[in-house]
């Protein structure tokens, strides 16, 4: 193989937490045959777009970038890196994309990349325009989580693939089918990371809640079997299952130094009554490391567009799963994605999702204009909703949420919350005129963003804190820092910390 040591590396991400997972496992790929990541497409050897086909802006956007680079290959003195596409818009293209842009060298799906050090070697002697878009066919679903650098955060994926169709929705076609890790697998995978300074952990899936479907529990995990009265499409008795994985991290001894478990995402079919009391309190019977955050989808608020959509399950069902988990656990932070403009979605369907923002007073939602998406079943539907229309719905959903996060936010101040620090803050304006110090940026349990101000040299980065609000906005918090004797100062355990993930960047 050509050396590739010291070359550099550069992955543009587009797309959910996924994709950023999936991102942080080429460059540590990459990482392992000696090249080190940059920004900066000038100076890069190897450029991958890793793009995401969820709607048309971000294929786009995938796209248009992808163009942008034709410019290091041209010229004499062009560095002429290798590009390539991947991701879920490498996993729909079957090479139509090299008419376009001939100076494009590979394309590669979601199940190729560990294949990539190989890929980007044959391109490096010479192959051009060859595609590798081959799912997995193999029954099980092993892997082993790669990092790279030093982080107090990490994504896990424990399962892949959609098998739930939802009408307007290309996943299940750029992913595949649902295979889940074992859960051994993922506990052994856990310890590895936090042996290297892991302390928050984001458990990856299309729908995580069906995590286990097919795999037998042969280790005896409890629950044994789920019950939702809205329907389940998940693991049967028998075999493994989510709650059990929570369970089973919250008591291995090896993962003591794990403080926070989130998931995403989930659906709320498969959003068992064992999966709900897991929020419990841990003398009641819950997961004491899970994140008091939920991030459950739910699209509409309609009954009837909800129908249409093949999610297969009433918006009262949905409700009341919301309420038992706000009786079980006070301050849970909730989010929703939610999609305007399906096709024959009226102004009093759209109303009631309104109404849904209302009763459930989520701390943030992803809402969407509907996106026709090539080869579902709602792309066969009519497009009937005009694009004004669809955006001026999209606007007054993210306008009357603000409202509610505005009083919901404004209820936290006095409160003293345990943050996550995941660095400097971009925006500096809490510094007041002439004031020292500089504005670091975190999450609570509950996922909400908390800014404060420390005028002190140290590095904070992957500490847990104790902060006071003192402030809020729609979107998030602010405080000062405290020493509080209920929230020890944690994260100082030796580990130096070097990045962290952005998520608030990240659209799910
Ligand atoms: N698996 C998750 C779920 O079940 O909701 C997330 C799926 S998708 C990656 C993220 C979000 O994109 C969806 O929840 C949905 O709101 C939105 N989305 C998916 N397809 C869309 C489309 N065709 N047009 C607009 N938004 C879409
Ligand atoms: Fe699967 Fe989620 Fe897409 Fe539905 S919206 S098909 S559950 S990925
Ligand atoms: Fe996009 Fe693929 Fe994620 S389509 S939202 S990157 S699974």
């Amino acid at each position: 193989m050509d050396s590739i040591e010291n070359k550099k590396v550069l992955v543009k991400t587009f797309g959910c937490q996924m994709n950023v997972a999936d991102t942080e496992r080429m460059i540590a790929l990459m990482g392992e045959q000696g090249m080190t990541p940059t920004e900066n497409p000038g100076e890069a050897d190897l450029i991958i777009i890793n793009g995401c086909s969820v709607r048309d802006k971000a294929v786009h956007k995938a796209v248009s970038y992808l163009g942008e680079q034709q410019i290091l290959k041209r010229g004499p003195n062009a560095k002429n890196p290798v590009i390539a596409l991947g991701g879920c818009v490498g996993q729909l293209d079957k090479g139509d994309v090299f008419k376009r842009a001939p100076y494009l060298d590979f394309v590669f799906g979601p199940d190729a990349i560990d294949q990539l050090p190989e890929l980007v070697h044959r391109a490096q002697s010479g192959q051009r325009h060859f595609v590798q878009v081959e799912f997995d066919k193999t029954l099980a679903y092993s892997t082993r989580t790669k990092v790279h650098g030093a982080k107090a955060q990490a994504f896990v994926n424990i399962m892949k693939g959609c098998d739930k169709y939802c009408t307007y929705c290309i996943v299940p076609f750029t992913r595949g089918r649902e295979k889940s890790r074992t859960i051994r697998e993922v506990l052994d995978d856990l310890a590895g990371l936090v042996e290297k300074g892991v302390r928050e952990v984001t458990l990856l899936g299309q729908n995580v809640n069906s995590f286990g479907k097919g795999n037998p529990n042969t280790d005896g995990y409890e629950p044994r079997e789920l019950n939702n009265p809205i329907g389940k499409v998940g693991p049967r008795a028998g075999e493994e299952n989510f709650p059990q994985l929570l369970y089973a991290i919250d008591r291995d001894p090896r993962l003591a130094r794990l403080k926070r478990i989130r998931f995403t995402s989930s659906h709320p079919l498969d959003f068992s009554d064992e999966l709900i009391a897991c929020y419990a309190p841990a003398e009641k019977g819950g997961v004491a490391k899970l994140a008091r955050h939920l991030h459950l989808p739910v699209q509409s608020g309609s009954n009837r567009v909800l129908t249409k959509m093949g999610r297969h399950h009433r918006i009262e069902h949905y409700i009341a799963q919301m309420k038992r988990l706000k009786e079980l656990c006070p301050g849970i932070g909730l989010s929703t994605d939610l999609i305007v403009g399906f096709p024959t979605e009226t102004e009093e369907e759209f109303q009631e999702t309104i109404a849904l923002l209302d009763a459930i007073e989520y701390d943030n939602i992803y809402a969407f204009a509907y996106s026709p998406r090539p080869g579902t079943r709602a792309s066969r539907m009519e497009d009937d909703v005009p694009g004004e229309i669809k955006n001026r719905r999209l606007n007054e959903l993210l306008a009357h949420q603000l409202r509610i996060a505005k009083k919901t936010y404004a209820a936290r101040v006095g409160q003293v919350l345990e943050v996550l620090v995941e660095g400097i803050a971009k925006n500096q304006n809490l510094i007041p005129e002439g004031g020292a110090g500089r504005v670091w940026t975190g999450r609570t349990s509950c996922n909400r963003v908390v800014n404060f101000i420390d005028d002190s040299p140290r590095n904070h980065l992957g500490r847990f804190l104790a902060v006071r609000i003192t402030g809020s906005t729609s979107l998030s918090l602010s405080g000062e820092l405290v020493h509080d004797p209920h929230f020890a100062e944690r994260g100082d355990d030796g580990v130096q910390y070097t990045s962290s993930y952005s998520t608030s960047e990240v659209a799910p």
